[in-house]
């Protein structure tokens, strides 16, 4: 007999993305539309910052919240960005990437019980790390509301028991973003509850038109509101692992013990990149979205001429058309268009069950991958009818 390990762990499965992308293998010659990160190196000018900490030996433990200069650029970004007010000393922690952050905040917030909302469909991170924490997802379906947050829906939903509401917006896997008409409504309810608000704005760097818009923003949830952030996609930084918590003192604090026993700082050569990023490489994520926008209205209108339903999205990388007409599960379709055509897209399903009836496509790839994707697609869509 095996030793027991925790239950909680033995119970969850591992992402619906790698179980898909993990079939991959079998089939090298398939174009790749699962990709979760941009497709640009890290800027020129950040990689050498990195290599220049690791030469003048900058490499023993910072401070738990991360160095105080950079700290100091992050709020300054954030200030001139989007008017906000964080203190560096103490309203905003350096973390491993921004998934090192949310375990780290949802670990200080939740309790046994707990319940979080969550619009759904949703990027696949957050569950396991809330049930690690004994609390609850409760879904806020926008699978009929143009993968928006409906403000009366969200509302019904709030109860004694919920202590946070998650929003990424522009969300991963529906590229779709709220404006701020949108979002003054989805905050008027918010303002009326007493629960903290977590903002998962990763990609709001990568929010095309319109300039981001951000609940942080809103003066009755400062007191309440903690936002999410890194440079992984902004600044295509994955590996770097760079993310950060922003947050009010008397919440941050508490934050703050979790990382510091998890993680004890944030990678050190990283975090002098980062500076680098944060300081003088503000310019890099427009460019990218440049790029973005020509891959995204060329997938947006190949899509439509097949005559697939689909919203176009206004930031992050991804695209997330509907294939409910074909009478397939998203699990289904996406196998037998990877074994029949070679082109691997991640079902719908693996963004919790309200993103059953759709694929994710990432734009993140070249335009000659994405014409050969869309070709492929095409034929076998044709085969289908
Ligand atoms: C919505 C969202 N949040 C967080 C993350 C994790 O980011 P990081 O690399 O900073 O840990 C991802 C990565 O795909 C994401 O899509």
């Amino acid at each position: 007999m095996p030793i027991s390990i925790n239950s909680q762990i033995e119970a969850i499965q591992i992402s619906g993305i790698r179980q898909f992308s993990n079939q991959l293998v079998d089939f090298p010659d398939a174009i790749n539309l699962t990709i979760g990160q941009p497709d640009f190196p890290t800027p020129e000018p950040i990689k050498q910052a990195g290599i220049e900490a690791i030469r003048h030996n900058h490499t023993n433990y910072t401070h738990n919240a991360g160095m105080l200069e950079l700290r100091t650029e992050i709020a300054s970004f954030f200030q001139d960005t989007y008017e906000l007010n964080f203190e560096p000393k103490t309203e905003i922690i350096v973390t491993n990437g921004a998934s090192e952050g949310l375990d780290s905040l949802f670990r200080a917030i939740l309790e046994k019980g707990d319940e979080v909302i969550l619009p759904a469909p949703a990027y696949p991170g957050y569950e396991p790390i809330i049930k690690l924490c004994g609390g609850k997802v409760v879904y806020l379906d926008m699978s009929d509301t143009g993968f928006q947050p409906d403000p009366t829906r969200l509302e019904s939903l709030i109860t004694d028991r919920t202590k946070a509401v998650l929003m990424n917006f522009p969300s991963n896997p529906t590229g779709v973003t709220m404006d701020s008409t949108q979002l003054e409504k989805v905050a008027a309810v918010l303002e009326k509850h007493e629960v903290f608000v977590v903002t998962d704005e990763i990609y709001s760097e990568n929010a095309y038109g319109d300039k981001h818009v951000t609940v942080a923003h809103f003066e009755k949830m400062r007191n309440r509101t903690f936002l999410v952030h890194g440079l992984s996609k902004s600044h295509s930084m994955t590996g770097w692992r760079i993310g950060f918590v922003l947050g009010p003192e008397m919440y941050m604090k508490h934050v703050l013990k979790v990382h510091q026993y998890n993680a004890i700082c944030a990678s050190v050569p990283s975090q002098y990149a980062a500076l680098e990023a944060v300081k003088n490489q503000r310019h890099v994520p427009a460019e990218m979205n440049k790029e973005y926008v020509k891959r995204r209205d060329f997938v947006y209108s190949r899509l439509t001429v097949m005559g697939i339903d689909v919203i176009l999205p206004k930031g992050a990388f991804y695209i997330f058309p509907s294939i409910e007409k074909f009478g397939m599960t998203s699990f289904e379709f996406a196998t037998r268009l990877l074994r029949e055509a070679g082109v691997a897209a991640v079902p719908g399903s693996a963004f919790t069950r309200y993103g059953e009836g759709f694929i994710r496509i990432s734009y993140a790839c070249s335009m000659k991958d994405l014409e050969e994707g869309m070709n492929r697609l095409e034929k076998f869509i044709q085969s289908l009818t």
